[in-house]
Formats: C-alpha cells, structure tokens, sequence
C-alpha cells in the first residue's frame, strides 16, 4: 500500500490551481485533477495521477474518485472578476458566479457523504468579500459577513463546504484576498497606465486593498491542508493591507513610474457598473489565524512582493 497522500484538486487549471498544482507535486502528492475539460487539463497540467471529467452538478461518473483520497481542495467557479475588462455582472453572470460554486460545493460534499472511503479534510475556497465594504476597520476571521452580492455569494458557498463537517471532515474556508498577479485581476490591469506613465490610484484612495503574493496564497491553502488545527475559515492575505493611494504609490515606485492621475469612481462604475465595487471598495483583512497557526509570510509587505513579480 502507498504512503503518498491523494489529494483531488478542482480549478486546477485556474490562477491559483496551476501554482498549488506545482507546489502539490514537489511536495509528492498524488493528484487527481478535476475539470470541465480533463483533455485540456491534461496537456496544461502534466504529471497528475489522473484526470477527471466532472460538472458542478450532483451525481456522474466523477463521484467514484472521491472514494479513498485524503482530501479534496476544491477552488473550481466561475471568474468573478475576469481582468476587470470585458465581463459584466449581468444578472445572468450573478445567477452563474452563484451557482457554479454554491451547486458546486453541494455536488462535492454529496459525492462525499456517499463514498465508502471518505477523505479526511475539505479545503474550500471562498473570498474576503465575505466582509463585505467595511472601511478601515480590521477583519479578521471571527468578523461578520457584509450584506452585498459577494459577501451573499461566500456565505451560501461556505455554507455548502461547511456541512461537510457532520461528516466528519476537517473543514477549512479559504478566504482569499487579491492574489498579485501580473497578467490579469487589478494589478494585470493597472499596469499598463503605470507602464504609459499615466498611473494613479482608483478613487477615492482611501479603500483598502487585502492583497497577497501567490507564493502566499499557496503556502496558506498548503497550511489549509496539512495543519491538523486549520478548521472553519482562514485568511489569505498578507498582514499589512494597504489604501488605493498607497498602492499606486508603491506601484509607481516600483515600476519607476509616478503615481499622479487618479481614476475617478465614476468612471469606473461607467464602465465595469456593479463590478467597480471590487476596486473602489475594500476591505482590510487581517490574516490573524494563519499567523496563530504559525504561518511565515515570504512577502508580508507590498513592495517586496511587488518587486518579486516585476523584477
Ligand atoms: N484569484 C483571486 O484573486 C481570488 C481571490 C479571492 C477568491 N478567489 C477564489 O479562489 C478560487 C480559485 O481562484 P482562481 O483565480 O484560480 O480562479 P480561476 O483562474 O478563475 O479558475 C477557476 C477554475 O474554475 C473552473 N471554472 C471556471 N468557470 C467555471 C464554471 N462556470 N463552473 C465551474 N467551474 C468553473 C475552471 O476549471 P476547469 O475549466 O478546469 O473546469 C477554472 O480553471 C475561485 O473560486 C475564486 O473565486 C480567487
């Protein structure tokens, strides 16, 4: 019999699966993959133990896999904030961000409840718009959820992930903040006025920005996954979120770039509508579990990280 631990990954061709897909296999995992497209997945991603058709919809051929694996971490649903440009929240997109991952997470934790074998720890991905637009107050993980579409969306799928737990799972809520990524999301986007050196910071510049560096965000959905006192929900950002303006500032300094053209609220909302909230709004996530458990932030402040991804 193997000693190497079994782990199902779903969203493993996502921003983050692709990095948690690497740092599983180095760690020698054995990886079961599930995607809507497991041909696609496997050309992306070489290497996994196998690759697993699956819909986040209960029942199919898919629910067999989960019969003798160690755990699932489960990151699959529908782009919230695909580059800021070029999506919508249209009530339809609403109803699809809703639906793929609270149905999603229900067909996972019914295929659970139904294996003979059942793993022993879920880790489930969620978002620190669970807060809500809070200002500058501190949130860390016992803080209340807000009351608008996202914060509505990560109650419902945490809600799902969370009966897991009548099973006898460890159940861990990823709450991930901004995950700095140089080819999409906020930073993808806001390099490019910076790179024309006509950056600045989004309006009105006192919203805070919970940011993490992916090394980060790997390395606490790996805490997620192996610490035995990880459970409920856990924090992904870094300690020290920063203002807009701070990280215009920072951006520009890093990028030899000045900071000095605000964007307007008004003309993001134009734009993106509802969507605009992600940048003009904030909130300031403090990572108060993770540093309880003993996690080691590589990058706890900006401007190393910054400088990490844009060398
Ligand atoms: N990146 C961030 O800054 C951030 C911040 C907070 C929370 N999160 C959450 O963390 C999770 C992973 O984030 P990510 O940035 O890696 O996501 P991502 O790049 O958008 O990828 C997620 C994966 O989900 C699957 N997927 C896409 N649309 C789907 C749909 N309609 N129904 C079911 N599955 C679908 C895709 O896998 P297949 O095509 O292989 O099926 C995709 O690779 C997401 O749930 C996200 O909401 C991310």
């Amino acid at each position: 019999m193997s000693n190497t631990k079994r782990v199902i990954l779903t969203g493993a061709t996502g921003l983050i699966g692709r990095q948690l897909f690497g740092a599983l296999r180095e760690r020698g995992y054995e990886i079961v993959v599930f995607s809507r497209n497991p041909e696609q997945a496997r050309r992306q991603l070489p290497g996994a133990a196998e690759y697993v058709a699956w819909a986040p919809t209960p029942g199919g051929g898919w629910t067999a896999a989960l019969d003798g694996a160690d755990a699932v971490i489960h990151l699959a649903g529908a782009p919230i904030a695909q580059g800021l440009i070029g999506v919508r929240w249209t009530p339809a997109y609403k109803r699809e961000i809703m639906a793929s991952r609270v149905e999603g997470t229900r067909a996972i934790v019914e295929a659970i409840a139904a294996a003979p074998r059942k793993p022993a720890t879920l880790v489930s991905a969620s978002a620190i718009g669970y807060y809500g637009h809070r200002g500058a107050e501190p949130l860390d993980e016992s803080a209340p959820p807000g009351n608008d579409f996202l914060a509505d969306v990560c109650v419902a799928w945490e809600r799902e992930a969370t009966r897991a737990e009548a099973l006898g799972l460890r159940v861990v809520r990823v709450r991930t903040g901004i995950v700095l990524d140089t080819t999409s999301g906020a930073l993808g986007q806001l390099l490019l006025p910076f790179r024309l050196r006509t950056g600045g910071p989004i309006l009105p510049g006192t919203q805070y920005y919970s940011w993490i560096h992916p090394a980060d965000e790997i390395g606490i959905i790996l805490l997620a996954l192996e610490h035995p006192g990880a459970a409920g929900p856990l924090n992904a950002t870094a300690p020290n979120p920063v203002t807009s303006h701070e990280f215009a500032a920072i951006l520009g300094e890093v990028l030899g770039s000045p900071s000095w053209l605000p964007v307007p609220e008004l003309a993001l909302r134009a734009a993106l509508g509802e969507m605009a909230d992600l940048v003009t709004k904030g909130q300031r996530v403090v990572p108060r579990r993770a540093q309880e458990l003993g996690y080691r932030f590589r990058f706890p402040e900006l401007k190393p990280a910054l400088r990490d991804l844009l060398g």
